[in-house]
């Protein structure tokens, strides 16, 4: 399929030369594998699910902060659960991307773009493991290795660690470092998505939703 969403151009400008492209094929020099290539469908799922369940997760910490402690219990046990769920999706995630590989990079991109990308999504996945890790240390050397409910449904097992001081110190400091490293990184990566969107307009955004063009 032939799309013109890698071209750049001003605002409206060649939209509707464009959208003729078969007409007048000059007018769009893209190639087919470029960014007309999207995620597959389950991809692109799995992708706004676990980022919509992060940012939960996020809210969730820090508004249980300032709460009355069986307020801030039922709050940490959504919060809980829902990390599991982040860290099994994951597994998913990372599964279905050998079996359906994503589309390669923008061709447009320049080296330290590419590079940066690169980097980028692998300490994702990274911390997308680690985050809820840490925590499920934290929660099993805090909870004396009590399993985590899911959301009432079922158990999930807690992680097989010690509960003395330092354990629980540890897992703190990890849960606490890896957690601020990814929302780092979810500044950069929206600041990046938003780059190509607005300024590049390069057809990234559209590789990750199924809705735009
Ligand atoms: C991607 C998933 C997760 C994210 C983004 C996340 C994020 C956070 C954040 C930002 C905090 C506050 C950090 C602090 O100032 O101490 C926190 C605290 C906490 N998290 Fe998570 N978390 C995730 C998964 C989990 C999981 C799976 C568990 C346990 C099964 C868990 C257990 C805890 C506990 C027990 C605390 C409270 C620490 C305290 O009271 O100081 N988290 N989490
Ligand atoms: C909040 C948690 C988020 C996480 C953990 C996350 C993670 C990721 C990862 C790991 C990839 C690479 C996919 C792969 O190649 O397998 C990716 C791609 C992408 N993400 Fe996110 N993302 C998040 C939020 C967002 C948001 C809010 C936006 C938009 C504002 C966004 C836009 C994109 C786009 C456009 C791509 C495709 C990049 C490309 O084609 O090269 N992401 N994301």
């Amino acid at each position: 399929m032939l799309s013109c969403l890698s071209s750049r151009r001003a605002p409206g400008q060649a939209k509707a030369a464009c959208s003729r492209a078969w007409l007048a094929p000059t007018c769009c020099s893209m190639s087919t594998s470029d960014s007309a290539a999207r995620y597959s469908r389950g991809a692109i799922i799995l992708h706004w699910l676990i980022a919509l369940l992060i940012v939960g997760n996020f809210i969730g910490a820090w508004t249980s902060e300032d709460l009355p402690r069986d307020q801030k219990m039922i709050i940490m046990g959504y919060h809980k659960a829902n990390g599991v769920l982040i860290l099994l999706l994951t597994l998913v995630r990372i599964g279905w991307r050998f079996v359906y590989r994503p589309p390669a990079l923008l061709a447009t991109l320049k080296t330290w773009e590419a590079t940066l990308a690169r980097a980028t999504h692998a300490l994702f996945y990274l911390l997308m493991l680690a985050v809820p890790l840490a925590g499920l240390g934290l929660h099993s050397a805090f909870g004396k290795g009590k399993p985590v409910s899911m959301f009432g449904l079922f158990d999930f097992p807690a992680l097989p660690v010690g509960s003395d001081k330092p354990t629980i110190g540890l897992y703190h400091e990890l849960h606490e470092v890896t957690a601020t490293a990814m929302l780092l990184l979810i500044g950069l990566h929206v600041a990046a998505a938003l780059k190509h969107q607005f300024l590049d307009r390069d057809g990234t955004m559209a590789r990750m939703l199924p809705f735009l063009r």
